[in-house]
């Protein structure tokens, strides 16, 4: 039975706490990290993290993905506008991943409504803030069901 999940955060989001908290809430990342361990733990799934401000690191951490994950759950923050390193090492993965966004990112500046991961991604959740990561963990473990 899969249940092991990758969550990945990307540049800046180490930062939260310190973020404007109209789009990103006044959670640290380390208390964002809990509630999600907390989500997985009630849907009982196993979830990892990494947060780093690297794209490279970020690549590179995908790259080993294959076989030591079932699924990944990633908010890349900027650089899901226009990172097409990380969206080619997302394809190469070939695992089901969900794209999260804190923010609505659709109401904010236009550069945000880009998304070159989106089209790989079985689900986009964005302007849920913590929440939206519920939803991503539902959508893997029914994924992990099939
Ligand atoms: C973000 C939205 C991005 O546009 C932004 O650059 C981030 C965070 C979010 O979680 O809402 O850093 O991905």
């Amino acid at each position: 039975m899969r249940n092991r999940v990758e969550v990945m955060h990307g540049v800046n989001l180490d930062q939260l706490g310190r973020r404007d908290p109209a789009h990103y809430g006044s959670l640290t990342l380390e208390e964002l990290e809990l509630q999600i361990s907390g989500m997985a733990r009630e849907l009982g799934l196993e979830v990892r993290f990494l947060q780093t401000n690297h794209e490279g690191k970020f690549v590179e951490h995908l790259h080993r993905l294959s076989g030591l994950t079932d699924g990944i759950v990633l908010n890349p923050g900027a650089w899901t506008h226009y990172s097409y390193a990380i969206r080619d090492a997302l394809e190469l993965t070939g695992l089901p991943a969900i794209e999260v966004h804190l923010s609505d990112v659709d109401a904010r500046e236009a550069w945000r409504r880009n998304s070159v991961i989106t089209d790989l991604c079985l689900k986009r959740v964005s302007g849920k803030g913590p929440d939206g990561y519920r939803d991503a963990l539902e959508r893997l473990k029914a994924e992990f069901a099939e």
